[in-house]
């Protein structure tokens, strides 16, 4: 008896302590501060991905080495031949600004472990790269923020070239049989690897002055012979990233999803959201990452090339839907950015050049407002603006169901020409469904040669 109320007793001391124990945080800041602090990416809403790396050489994808398990000293050659001649970041920068991108994010080191940025860590970087000789981050930045755009970091946590980087179920050698992972792991030092990821932040958050954003990729604990946040030591390596850059936007790829303060918004990758995104029943900061083509890294035979509406379709979404797009570039080995890319850029920057004042500081739509059909709305709450993306060309008329009462003024966004209220009587196809609770736009026959035309509705 006396044994069991000591056993009682001491589990509910236990259990009082753990109760009592302040769950680990990594940032401690009010959700205003939070707000404040990624203001300026929920207004901006679009951004440039880079993709570059000595996968470029061989163009078949960033995760060649992978694919092709191509050992280390093999995949070496494309260090020796990396020749990115005609590398002018300005002139990315030019074009990510005329396509209306507002920030940029860069892989400063991919998977396959080479670093585009100065570092004191290892040989294998642009600067030793004999034919490249460059600190192509340096210039980058450089370049970019002449250009007003924001700048962000991407962060393999993965390294395929490191020797302490032990071998997992994604790697380059990953063995048939299981029971060589020990064989194949002997000797490498995991330890060693932290230091090394740690140390390598701490140069990209210290010697490129103020860094917006920070995208860390990736984590895949699930499973066997995957890594997680025991693998990166994620607690405490964004701990330093946050000590080093308090300003700084993190991404949600270092396994601390639990954790406040761990990451800062969520990146669905290739696929669009049904809804806006949420956890534990609250809407989330969440940006979409999209390539062109089925590759990140240049994929000079990769034909599955969006088009010119399709990625006009995903922004205005990912914006319907509260979040961002982070559209994703991967240049050439000779350091250019591709036809085909140019050409999306410059029909992004054509649109928007008319049309960003409906996806600038735009989000959802407030209840009460239901999207006509093949539409999309956004909404700018700072001016209490809707927008009425037309996917389909309308015939003569639009029905805007419920809005009776709720609109000041209508007008197309692109000339700012007025669109007048309809009668119900004015419109045969309407006759039946109008009632006074409803609008109807008159539109002009025509469709405005605008890729997708938008209405902007000045709210009451
Ligand atoms: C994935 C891939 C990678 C790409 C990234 C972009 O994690 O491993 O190649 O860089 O997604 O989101």
């Amino acid at each position: 008896m006396m044994m069991k109320v000591c056993i009682l007793f001491l589990s509910m001391m236990f259990l009082l302590a753990s109760a009592g124990k302040a769950q680990p945080k990594i940032w401690d800041e009010t959700e205003q501060e939070k707000q404040e602090r990624m203001a300026w990416w929920t207004h901006d809403r679009f951004g440039m991905f880079i993709h570059w790396g000595l996968y470029a050489l061989p163009a078949r994808h960033e995760w060649v080495m992978r694919y092709e398990k191509i050992p280390v000293e093999d995949y070496e050659k494309y260090f020796d031949l990396f020749e990115p001649d005609l590398y002018n970041p300005r002139e990315w920068a030019k074009m990510a600004k005329a396509a209306g991108m507002k920030y940029a994010v860069i892989t400063t080191k991919h998977h396959e472990g080479f670093c585009l940025f100065k570092t004191d860590y290892t040989d294998y970087q642009a600067l030793n790269a004999p034919l490249c000789r460059k600190d192509l981050i340096r210039e980058w930045v450089e370049a970019f923020r002449a250009e007003g755009l924001k700048v962000g970091f991407y962060y393999s946590l993965l390294d395929w070239h490191h020797p302490d980087f032990e071998i997992d179920r994604i790697h380059p050698q990953a063995p048939k049989d299981p029971k060589d992972y020990k064989k194949l792991n002997k000797g490498k030092d995991m330890d060693r690897y932290r230091e090394y990821v740690k140390n390598q932040v701490t140069e990209l958050l210290t010697n490129y002055g103020k860094i917006d954003l920070m995208w860390l990729d990736y984590s895949y604990p699930k499973g066997e012979y995957g890594k997680g946040r025991q693998d990166w030591d994620s607690e405490n390596l964004m701990k330093l990233v946050r000590k080093l850059q308090p300003g700084i936007i993190v991404n949600d790829r270092a396994d601390l999803l639990d954790v406040p303060g761990g990451w800062d918004f969520s990146t669905p990758e290739q696929y669009k959201v049904a809804k806006w995104p949420e956890r534990d029943g609250k809407k989330i900061p969440w940006e979409t990452c999209q390539t062109f083509s089925g590759s990140w890294g240049y994929y000079r035979d990769e034909a599955t090339w969006k088009d010119n509406r399709q990625l006009l379709g995903l922004l205005i979404e990912s914006v319907s839907k509260g979040g961002n797009l982070l559209l994703n570039v991967g240049p050439t080995a000779r350091g250019t950015f591709d036809q085909r890319a140019q050409e999306r850029l410059a029909g992004l920057g054509k649109w928007m050049a008319v049309n960003s004042p409906s996806i600038y500081g735009c989000t959802e739509a407030p209840a009460g407002f239901d999207a006509p059909d093949n539409t999309l709305l956004t909404y700018n709450p700072e001016t209490n603006r809707l927008y009425v993306h037309l996917l389909d060309y309308p015939l003569g008329r639009l029905l805007l169901k419920g809005y009776a009462g709720k609109v000041k003024y209508a007008q197309f966004l692109h000339d700012r020409s007025e669109l007048r209220f309809g009668k119900a009587n004015a419109s045969v196809t309407h006759k039946d469904e109008l009632d006074e609770k409803d609008i109807l736009l008159v539109l002009p026959d025509v469709r405005p040669d605008v890729e997708i035309p938008v209405i902007e509705l000045i709210l009451n």
